[in-house]
């Protein structure tokens, strides 16, 4: 199930918040979901890691665009979310779409 979420009056505000190359958590409720803004768009996923839940607000982005997760540096696609060698889950992506109504959160459960 999917759930839209209004985060940002407009894409103005929303890059303003979230400049290119950085990243922010936002609390949906009592999700908390990381935004990183990267050359090919914004990323949305949740913050844990599920292959021991830490933050992944935390990683790093490497030069083969992949979030590595500093707790034991599993790596995950910063463009589709999948774990690099296949040793937990994969990422959910969410979507954000940007609307003349502002930016909206496209959260998946
Ligand atoms: S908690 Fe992220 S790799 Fe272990």
């Amino acid at each position: 199930m999917v759930k839209r979420y209004k985060l940002f009056p407009s894409e103005e505000k929303l890059k303003t918040a979230i400049p290119l190359g950085t990243k922010k958590m936002l609390r949906i409720g009592e999700r908390r979901i990381c935004v990183f803004h990267h050359e090919s768009g914004y990323k949305v996923f949740d913050n844990l890691c599920p292959h021991s839940g830490h933050s992944l607000l935390e990683g790093q982005i490497n030069a083969f665009n992949e979030i590595v997760c500093p707790l034991h540096g599993y790596r995950f696609s910063l463009l589709d979310g999948r774990e690099c060698e296949m040793r937990t889950q994969d990422l959910q992506l969410h979507k954000l779409e940007v609307s003349e109504g502002g930016a909206f959160l496209l959260l998946i459960d």
